[in-house]
């Protein structure tokens, strides 16, 4: 059973499988992409329910552009339809989209329905729904180091002060800092598909997450196993260095 009073507040997910879905029905790649945004919707709406506060998902990492052009475009062809379709529900059940990465590199369509996504829905207060999108844990980190040198060169920090550079100036300038999204550190982050690595996913924030991981393939992960990884990590031991006996 799950203890309502111990719900994660960051609850991240690598949302994998999705092509091996596709392979074992000899469906096309997109077929699996597909059926994993119904998947998506389903957990989005039962996070809201858990009353957990922030649900990032993992949609494009900086390393899928690998891809063949057909799946690349055929992934952010998914980002429209997906806000079209699910957009006004979104902003009923009070969710505020978020991106983390950046998404002007996307085509232009992909590009207009997000910042409509972000626009319409920026002022809820419900769930904070982030998606990951030409996200990368090193560009986040890269990025946050190029905003701080700027920062020194402009002579608003002394690097010399050894208050300056601080780890929370660090995580300020993520995209889940406080200049973007502002998200506190995932206390779980779960993984499909039986894989077991980050594949870059929020390396800093990571520091002291809890990972759960589900042999399930995305598409066909459900509420339910959701429920369960979350159960799973209900029964950790969490000691952060120290000691709690
Ligand atoms: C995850 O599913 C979705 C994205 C990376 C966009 P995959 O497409 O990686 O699925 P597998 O790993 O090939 O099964
Ligand atoms: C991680 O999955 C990225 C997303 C889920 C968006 P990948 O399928 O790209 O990761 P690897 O290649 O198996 O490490
Ligand atoms: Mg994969």
């Amino acid at each position: 059973m799950l203890n309502m009073e111990r719900i994660p507040r960051h609850v991240a997910v690598v949302m994998d499988g999705n092509g091996r879905w596709a392979t074992k029905r000899n469906l096309p790649k997109m077929a699996g992409h597909n059926a994993g945004m119904q998947a998506m919707k389903e957990i989005v709406k039962r996070s809201s329910t858990l009353g957990i506060e922030h649900l990032t998902v993992y949609a494009f990492s900086t390393e899928n552009w690998k891809r063949s052009v057909e799946e690349i475009s055929g992934i952010f062809s998914l980002i429209v339809v997906y806000v079209e379709k699910e957009l006004k529900e979104l902003h009923e059940n009070n969710v505020r989209v978020k991106v983390l990465g950046d998404y002007s590199m996307l085509p232009e369509k992909s590009v207009q329905s997000l910042e409509k996504a972000l626009k319409t829905t920026a002022g809820n207060t419900g769930l904070q729904f982030n998606i990951a999108l030409n996200y990368g844990g090193r560009d986040d980190i890269r990025r946050a180091v190029a905003d701080i040198a700027k920062l020194a060169k402009d002579g608003k920090i002394d690097p010399d002060d050894p208050e300056a550079i601080t780890e929370q100036l660090i995580s300020d300038y993520l995209w889940t800092g406080i200049h973007h999204a502002d998200v506190p550190d995932p206390e779980l982050i779960i993984r499909t598909s039986g894989e077991e690595r980050l594949s870059n996913f929020l390396l800093w924030q990571a520091a002291y997450s809890e990972f759960v991981f589900s042999d399930v393939l995305w598409p066909d992960f459900t509420p339910e196993e959701y429920e369960r990884c979350i159960e799973e990590y209900q029964g950790r031991d969490r000691r952060f260095g120290g000691r709690n006996k």
